[in-house]
């Protein structure tokens, strides 16, 4: 890597104060979400000219004047990002939009959006020496981390919640990571995770600042595929926020670099066994109320009780001028199905709230035909193939003799 990246600062939000981050590599149980990384955007605007964004460089390479990575870093990258932007050529036709795309994150390395965070978090436990990896996830973030650590060589200890999907699980042991298995929601997860990284001065993983300044990479690439233009509204899944946190601070980025011209509406969408967010916004409140029940959900990516950066989403749907939603299970496996017979798009049953999410938002609102609307799909459909596959049993034939198959096929005569 020739670039050179020092033109960051890590801000504790509590102090005000500016962190020198050899004391972060002496207290790695300091609590990174109260972190936030600030840029010298003057600088970085004279390096990302239209000409040099519009370079293809492979993978997000071109963004680490963007990413909190020191020049001396050694980057633990696997080629994430550069995700396929689909234009809706058929689904388009029913919702009377001209300009619908899917930003389908499931093609990146582990199939998901979790390893552009990934990279900045085990790029930076890597330069703090970090002895073990610890972190609490519903599967993705699992996946993605055991990955990254794999390649840096740093043990890496995950908590998961019971209702996790098998296939994340499988995913994760691969790569050699050990699973500790707690009985209850993620949010007893992320608590051990937390006590865990404290007592024994283990790197924590997870929503946190690092993670955001890698995702944001998902707001440039869309621009980039736009050529260099926002779109009018942007879909996004959330259960701890961080995400969409992530994607607006990447669009905010491009736009005080004067790279687009406008901001776009932030969509944001819960599923409503687990919508603290979606409750409080209706409550007009900007601190919510979390979930005290575990319920079981198609959704178990996005099954969060109490979301960590709730007052992050609800300052950001206020300054966008967006909206919080919440869609069922139900509404979640119809969009799941439709999706991929109609645009050949699979992905897992909680990136389809924003489908989901987009079919009510039409009727409630009136969208001009013209305006650019991108779902973001965080996971890929392979990642939990099974929770869904309940409404697709009629579309299995069990036959006792060949006979049976020409019933089947004389009924497309
Ligand atoms: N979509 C998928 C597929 C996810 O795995 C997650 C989060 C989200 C959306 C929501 O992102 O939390 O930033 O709002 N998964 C985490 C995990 C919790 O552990 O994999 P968020």
């Amino acid at each position: 890597m020739k670039n050179s990246r020092n033109y960051y600062k890590i801000k504790n939000l509590d102090t005000g104060t500016v962190i020198n981050e050899n004391d972060i590599k002496q207290t790695r149980n300091i609590s990174y979400s109260v972190l936030e990384v600030t840029y010298d955007y003057q600088k970085i605007k004279r390096i990302l000219t239209k000409p040099f964004l519009n370079k293809n460089i492979p993978s997000i390479d071109k963004y680490y004047y963007l990413f909190p990575i020191q020049k001396s870093d050694r980057l633990i990258s696997l080629n994430e990002g550069n995700t396929p932007l689909y234009k809706s050529l058929n689904i388009i036709k029913n919702l009377g939009l001209e300009n619908l795309y899917f930003k389908h994150e499931g093609f990146n390395p582990t199939g998901a959006f979790k390893d552009r965070g990934s990279v900045v978090e085990i790029t930076k436990a890597l330069a703090y020496k970090a002895k073990a990896i610890v972190l609490a996830s519903t599967g993705n973030m699992a996946a993605s981390i055991s990955a990254y650590s794999a390649k840096a060589h740093i043990p890496c200890f995950v908590f998961i919640p019971d209702s996790t999907p098998e296939s994340k699980l499988a995913q994760t042991l691969y790569y050699g990571a050990k699973i500790i298995k707690v009985r209850g929601a993620y949010d007893q997860a992320a608590q051990l995770a937390i006590e865990c990284a404290k007592k024994y001065n283990f790197f924590l993983a997870g929503d946190y600042a690092f993670r955001a300044e890698g995702q944001k990479s998902q707001a440039y690439e869309i621009i980039l595929q736009l050529g260099l233009k926002s779109p009018d509204y942007i879909f996004v899944p959330v259960g701890n926020g961080t995400n969409m946190y992530a994607i607006w601070k990447g669009f905010n980025e491009f736009y005080e670099m004067h790279i687009i011209d406008k901001l776009p509406k932030m969509i944001g969408i819960q599923v409503v066994s687990y919508n603290a967010i979606y409750q409080a916004y209706k409550r007009k409140a900007l601190t919510i109320k979390p979930i005290s029940q575990t319920t079981k959900t198609v959704a178990t990516a996005i099954a969060v009780k109490n979301p960590s950066d709730a007052g992050k989403v609800l300052k950001l749907i206020r300054e966008s001028k967006g909206e919080m939603m919440c869609t069922t299970d139900r509404e979640i496996i119809k969009a799941q199905a439709d999706l991929a017979k109609s645009e050949s798009i699979f992905a897992e049953p909680s990136s389809l709230v924003v489908y989901a999410g987009l079919k009510k938002y039409i009727k409630r609102h009136k969208l001009n035909s013209k305006s650019k609307i991108v779902c973001v799909l965080t996971g890929h459909g392979l990642k939990d193939p099974v929770s869904g596959l309940n409404s697709l049993t009629h579309s299995i034939y069990q036959i006792k003799s060949n006979i049976e198959i020409n019933k089947i096929f004389n009924q497309i005569q």
